[in-house]
Protein backbone atom coordinates (compact mmCIF):
# COMPACT_ATOMS: atom_id res chain seq x y z
CA UNK A 1 0.00 0.00 0.00
CA UNK A 2 1.23 3.46 -0.56
CA UNK A 3 1.71 5.59 2.16
CA UNK A 4 0.26 9.19 2.60
CA UNK A 5 2.09 11.31 0.34
CA UNK A 6 3.01 15.05 2.17
CA UNK A 7 3.31 16.74 -1.68
CA UNK A 8 0.73 14.49 -2.88
CA UNK A 9 -1.55 15.86 -5.78
CA UNK A 10 -4.19 16.06 -2.91
CA UNK A 11 -2.35 17.61 -0.05
CA UNK A 12 -4.51 18.25 2.58
CA UNK A 13 -7.53 18.22 0.51
CA UNK A 14 -11.03 16.90 1.79
CA UNK A 15 -12.23 14.98 -0.80
CA UNK A 16 -16.13 13.04 -0.04
CA UNK A 17 -17.11 9.79 -1.79
CA UNK A 18 -19.99 7.28 -2.16
CA UNK A 19 -19.45 4.28 -2.90
CA UNK A 20 -21.49 0.79 -3.07
CA UNK A 21 -25.00 -0.13 -3.57
CA UNK A 22 -27.96 0.76 -1.52
CA UNK A 23 -30.61 -1.39 0.25
CA UNK A 24 -34.36 -0.37 -0.22
CA UNK A 25 -36.44 -2.81 2.41
CA UNK A 26 -39.35 -3.89 0.55
CA UNK A 27 -40.46 -5.74 4.52
CA UNK A 28 -38.55 -6.81 6.82
CA UNK A 29 -36.73 -9.70 5.06
CA UNK A 30 -36.10 -8.09 1.83
CA UNK A 31 -34.64 -5.42 -0.08
CA UNK A 32 -34.08 -4.00 -3.73
CA UNK A 33 -30.57 -2.86 -4.77
CA UNK A 34 -28.00 -2.63 -7.07
CA UNK A 35 -25.20 -4.67 -8.65
CA UNK A 36 -22.09 -3.11 -7.43
CA UNK A 37 -19.08 -4.57 -5.27
CA UNK A 38 -17.98 -0.71 -4.19
CA UNK A 39 -14.53 -1.99 -5.56
CA UNK A 40 -13.96 0.99 -7.62
CA UNK A 41 -15.08 4.01 -4.27
CA UNK A 42 -13.02 1.86 -2.43
CA UNK A 43 -9.89 2.00 -4.72
CA UNK A 44 -10.60 5.61 -5.32
CA UNK A 45 -10.39 6.86 -1.34
CA UNK A 46 -7.56 4.45 -1.16
CA UNK A 47 -5.79 6.57 -3.96
CA UNK A 48 -7.17 9.80 -2.78
CA UNK A 49 -5.33 9.09 0.80
CA UNK A 50 -2.21 8.08 -1.02
CA UNK A 51 -2.29 11.81 -2.57
CA UNK A 52 -2.18 13.10 0.51
CA UNK A 53 -6.01 14.16 0.36
CA UNK A 54 -8.36 13.75 3.89
CA UNK A 55 -10.43 11.43 2.95
CA UNK A 56 -14.23 10.14 4.33
CA UNK A 57 -16.43 7.01 2.33
CA UNK A 58 -19.83 7.33 2.79
CA UNK A 59 -20.59 3.37 1.71
CA UNK A 60 -23.32 1.18 1.21
CA UNK A 61 -23.69 -2.90 2.31
CA UNK A 62 -20.25 -3.83 0.79
CA UNK A 63 -17.80 -6.71 1.51
CA UNK A 64 -14.41 -4.74 1.70
CA UNK A 65 -11.96 -3.16 4.05
CA UNK A 66 -11.70 0.30 4.85
CA UNK A 67 -8.88 1.66 3.36
CA UNK A 68 -5.85 2.96 5.65
CA UNK A 69 -6.11 6.67 6.93
CA UNK A 70 -10.12 6.57 5.43
CA UNK A 71 -12.76 7.72 7.93
CA UNK A 72 -15.56 5.43 6.42
CA UNK A 73 -19.15 5.84 7.08
CA UNK A 74 -22.22 2.90 6.77
CA UNK A 75 -25.20 3.48 5.43
CA UNK A 76 -28.02 1.08 4.18
CA UNK A 77 -30.72 3.32 2.19
CA UNK A 78 -30.38 5.89 -0.15
CA UNK A 79 -31.89 8.05 2.09
CA UNK A 80 -29.28 7.47 4.51
CA UNK A 81 -26.55 8.16 2.26
CA UNK A 82 -27.97 11.25 1.47
CA UNK A 83 -28.23 12.43 5.05
CA UNK A 84 -24.57 11.13 5.78
CA UNK A 85 -23.39 13.19 2.60
CA UNK A 86 -25.11 16.42 3.41
CA UNK A 87 -23.47 16.16 6.85
CA UNK A 88 -20.27 15.81 5.57
CA UNK A 89 -20.17 17.52 2.37
CA UNK A 90 -19.28 20.85 4.17
CA UNK A 91 -15.72 19.71 4.82
CA UNK A 92 -14.96 19.00 1.52
CA UNK A 93 -13.47 19.99 -1.84
CA UNK A 94 -14.14 17.08 -3.69
CA UNK A 95 -17.04 15.10 -3.97
CA UNK A 96 -16.71 12.00 -6.13
CA UNK A 97 -20.01 9.67 -6.29
CA UNK A 98 -19.43 6.00 -7.50
CA UNK A 99 -22.18 4.73 -5.56
CA UNK A 100 -24.61 2.20 -7.62
CA UNK A 101 -27.78 4.49 -5.58
CA UNK A 102 -31.04 2.74 -6.19
CA UNK A 103 -33.11 4.88 -8.26
CA UNK A 104 -36.10 3.78 -6.44
CA UNK A 105 -37.58 2.72 -2.77
CA UNK A 106 -40.84 1.46 -2.02
CA UNK A 107 -43.91 3.58 -1.38
CA UNK A 108 -44.57 2.10 1.89
CA UNK A 109 -42.03 -0.32 3.68
CA UNK A 110 -44.21 -3.42 5.30
CA UNK A 111 -44.25 -3.47 9.11
CA UNK A 112 -44.31 -7.45 8.64
CA UNK A 113 -43.17 -10.16 6.46
CA UNK A 114 -45.28 -9.76 2.58
CA UNK A 115 -47.16 -13.33 2.83
CA UNK A 116 -47.42 -14.63 -0.81
CA UNK A 117 -51.00 -14.99 -2.00
CA UNK A 118 -51.97 -14.03 -5.50
CA UNK A 119 -49.94 -15.01 -8.65
CA UNK A 120 -49.31 -11.19 -9.78
CA UNK A 121 -47.98 -8.79 -7.20
CA UNK A 122 -47.95 -5.17 -7.68
CA UNK A 123 -45.06 -2.82 -6.20
CA UNK A 124 -45.43 0.97 -5.89
CA UNK A 125 -42.18 2.95 -6.36
CA UNK A 126 -41.23 6.32 -5.64
CA UNK A 127 -37.87 7.82 -6.89
CA UNK A 128 -34.98 8.69 -4.64
CA UNK A 129 -33.59 11.89 -4.51
CA UNK A 130 -30.69 12.20 -6.98
CA UNK A 131 -27.68 12.64 -4.24
CA UNK A 132 -24.66 13.69 -6.88
CA UNK A 133 -27.27 16.45 -8.64
CA UNK A 134 -28.36 17.82 -5.18
CA UNK A 135 -24.91 18.33 -4.30
CA UNK A 136 -23.92 19.82 -6.77
CA UNK A 137 -26.46 22.29 -7.11
CA UNK A 138 -26.46 23.25 -3.29
CA UNK A 139 -22.36 23.51 -3.74
CA UNK A 140 -21.64 25.34 -6.49
CA UNK A 141 -17.65 25.87 -5.91
CA UNK A 142 -17.21 22.38 -5.02
CA UNK A 143 -15.15 19.79 -7.39
CA UNK A 144 -17.98 17.10 -8.36
CA UNK A 145 -17.27 14.09 -10.31
CA UNK A 146 -19.88 11.46 -11.33
CA UNK A 147 -19.73 8.00 -12.63
CA UNK A 148 -21.59 6.45 -15.54
CA UNK A 149 -22.57 2.62 -16.01
CA UNK A 150 -24.12 2.36 -19.19
CA UNK A 151 -24.78 -0.67 -21.42
CA UNK A 152 -25.10 1.38 -24.75
CA UNK A 153 -24.10 4.85 -25.84
CA UNK A 154 -21.65 5.25 -22.84
CA UNK A 155 -20.62 8.58 -24.77
CA UNK A 156 -23.87 10.12 -25.25
CA UNK A 157 -25.39 9.61 -22.08
CA UNK A 158 -22.29 10.03 -19.66
CA UNK A 159 -21.55 13.70 -21.41
CA UNK A 160 -25.42 13.74 -20.42
CA UNK A 161 -24.86 13.52 -16.90
CA UNK A 162 -22.32 15.38 -17.00
CA UNK A 163 -24.54 18.35 -18.14
CA UNK A 164 -27.75 17.94 -16.95
CA UNK A 165 -26.13 17.09 -13.11
CA UNK A 166 -23.93 20.28 -13.81
CA UNK A 167 -20.72 18.12 -12.93
CA UNK A 168 -17.41 19.33 -13.17
CA UNK A 169 -15.93 14.90 -14.53
CA UNK A 170 -18.02 12.38 -15.10
CA UNK A 171 -16.63 8.64 -15.50
CA UNK A 172 -17.75 6.28 -17.50
CA UNK A 173 -17.52 2.73 -17.72
CA UNK A 174 -19.59 -0.31 -20.00
CA UNK A 175 -21.36 -2.87 -18.11
CA UNK A 176 -23.04 -5.91 -18.80
CA UNK A 177 -21.80 -9.39 -20.13
CA UNK A 178 -19.27 -9.68 -17.22
CA UNK A 179 -17.98 -6.35 -17.78
CA UNK A 180 -17.50 -3.79 -14.99
CA UNK A 181 -19.22 -5.51 -12.19
CA UNK A 182 -17.23 -7.10 -9.03
CA UNK A 183 -14.21 -7.38 -11.37
CA UNK A 184 -10.96 -5.94 -10.23
CA UNK A 185 -10.52 -4.31 -14.23
CA UNK A 186 -12.18 -2.06 -15.44
CA UNK A 187 -11.49 0.82 -17.92
CA UNK A 188 -13.13 4.44 -18.05
CA UNK A 189 -13.81 7.48 -20.17
CA UNK A 190 -13.49 10.53 -18.34
CA UNK A 191 -15.27 13.76 -19.41
CA UNK A 192 -15.04 17.58 -18.61
CA UNK A 193 -16.28 20.55 -19.97
CA UNK A 194 -13.94 20.59 -22.63
CA UNK A 195 -11.89 17.70 -22.97
CA UNK A 196 -11.63 14.52 -22.23
CA UNK A 197 -9.66 11.24 -21.84
CA UNK A 198 -10.02 7.33 -22.08
CA UNK A 199 -8.38 5.20 -19.48
CA UNK A 200 -7.37 1.67 -20.76
CA UNK A 201 -8.34 -1.51 -19.17
CA UNK A 202 -6.34 -1.82 -15.88
CA UNK A 203 -6.69 -3.12 -12.59
CA UNK A 204 -9.31 -1.19 -10.93
CA UNK A 205 -6.76 0.18 -8.36
CA UNK A 206 -4.22 1.30 -10.89
CA UNK A 207 -7.49 3.25 -12.75
CA UNK A 208 -8.14 5.07 -9.04
CA UNK A 209 -4.52 6.72 -9.54
CA UNK A 210 -4.99 7.60 -13.47
CA UNK A 211 -8.41 8.88 -11.67
CA UNK A 212 -6.77 11.12 -9.53
CA UNK A 213 -4.31 12.63 -11.21
CA UNK A 214 -6.98 13.31 -13.86
CA UNK A 215 -8.90 15.39 -10.97
CA UNK A 216 -6.12 17.15 -9.41
CA UNK A 217 -5.31 18.19 -12.91
CA UNK A 218 -8.85 19.94 -13.46
CA UNK A 219 -9.22 20.99 -10.07
CA UNK A 220 -6.02 22.88 -10.49
CA UNK A 221 -7.08 24.40 -13.63
CA UNK A 222 -9.81 25.65 -12.43
CA UNK A 223 -8.48 27.62 -9.62
CA UNK A 224 -5.69 29.25 -11.99
N1 LIG B 1 -26.42 9.15 -8.23
C1 LIG B 1 -26.66 9.69 -6.97
N2 LIG B 1 -27.91 9.55 -6.41
C2 LIG B 1 -28.89 8.89 -7.06
C3 LIG B 1 -28.65 8.35 -8.34
C4 LIG B 1 -27.40 8.49 -8.91
O1 LIG B 1 -25.76 10.28 -6.37
N3 LIG B 1 -30.10 8.80 -6.47
C5 LIG B 1 -25.09 9.35 -8.84
C6 LIG B 1 -24.28 8.08 -9.00
O2 LIG B 1 -23.50 7.83 -7.85
C7 LIG B 1 -23.42 8.39 -10.21
C8 LIG B 1 -24.29 9.32 -11.03
O3 LIG B 1 -25.28 9.84 -10.14
O4 LIG B 1 -22.27 9.13 -9.87
C9 LIG B 1 -24.95 8.67 -12.19
O5 LIG B 1 -25.73 7.58 -11.77
P1 LIG B 1 -26.54 6.74 -12.82
O6 LIG B 1 -27.35 5.70 -12.14
O7 LIG B 1 -25.58 6.34 -13.92
O8 LIG B 1 -27.47 7.86 -13.46
P2 LIG B 1 -28.92 8.32 -13.18
O9 LIG B 1 -28.90 9.80 -13.16
O10 LIG B 1 -29.51 7.64 -11.97
O11 LIG B 1 -29.70 7.87 -14.49
P3 LIG B 1 -30.08 6.38 -15.02
O12 LIG B 1 -29.96 5.41 -13.88
O13 LIG B 1 -31.49 6.55 -15.50
O14 LIG B 1 -29.11 6.08 -16.14
CA1 LIG C 1 -29.52 5.37 -11.66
Amino acid sequence: LNPPQPGGALHHRGVLITAGPTREPLDPVRFLTNRSSGKMGFALAAACAAAGAEVTLVAGPVNLPTPRGVTRIDVETAAQMHEAVLEQVPEAEVFIATAAVADYRTADVAASKIKKSADRQQLELVRNTDILADVARRYPGLFTVGFAAETDDLKGYARGKLEAKRLDMIAANWVGEGRGFDTDDNALWVAWADGEESLAPAPKTALARSLVTLIAQRLDARRS
